[in-house]
């Protein structure tokens, strides 16, 4: 049982500095979102790759949530190390299992910051030949874009300026196992804060 139970701020976890998307919130946006991919991929086949770690328990549900004929693949990409600052470097640390050409593509992501890694994996998916490709990412934090004119095609939340942990999402690897989403207070995120990152603008 998790001691916030949905109310957002109220929370025994002396770690949590306030929940900002409830398990609730999460649900219900993941079935909408499940809705509109089934819909406009009706009668299609589907190759949902999702983009490792983070996006592992977001593709879990969301795949349970789409109603049209699928298969699964994964990539690793690095971005992130234990520190909340992007590299801006990309690299491909897991490729896809399968082949995509000729398949339709939806990447699954996280959360889009910067929009450096999606960028690179849009560009380096689109030179395999799918018959489409397309975004479907949990979070975006539009202040922080670096990268103008990403499409994201499928969106679960617009959030602010602020270092977010939980459902799938870490910070030196931890909170992955929290079903909802929340922002970690200032004393834990070490380097983060001494940058004035992780808190919310
Ligand atoms: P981008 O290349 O700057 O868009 O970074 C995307 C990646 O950075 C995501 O897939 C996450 O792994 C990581 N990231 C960005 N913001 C956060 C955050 O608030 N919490 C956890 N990870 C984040």
């Amino acid at each position: 049982m998790w001691s916030c139970g949905g109310v957002r701020g109220e929370t025994v976890e002396d770690f949590i500095e306030r929940v900002l998307i409830t398990e609730e919130e999460i649900r219900q946006r993941v079935r909408e979102l499940g809705e509109a991919i089934s819909r406009d991929y009706a009668g299609k086949e589907l190759r949902v790759v999702g983009v490792l770690r983070g996006a592992f328990i977001f593709m879990a549900d969301l795949v349970r949530n789409i109603r049209v004929p699928l298969s699964v693949d994964f990539m690793s990409i690095s971005s992130y190390g234990d520190e909340c600052e992007t590299s801006g470097v990309v690299r491909i640390l897991k490729d896809l299992d399968k082949p995509i050409t000729g398949r339709h593509v939806l990447i699954v992501e996280d959360i889009v910051d910067t929009g450096l890694t999606l960028r690179h994996l849009k560009e380096v998916l689109s030179t395999r030949g799918p018959a489409s490709l397309k975004v479907c990412a949990l979070l975006s934090k539009p202040e922080r874009r670096l990268v103008q004119d990403l499409t994201i095609d499928y969106l679960g939340f617009e959030i602010p300026n602020c270092f977010v942990v939980g459902y799938g999402l870490d910070y030196a690897e931890r909170y992955r196992n929290y079903p909802f989403i929340f922002v970690l207070k200032p004393d834990y995120y070490h380097d983060a804060q001494r940058e004035g990152k992780g808190q919310c603008g």
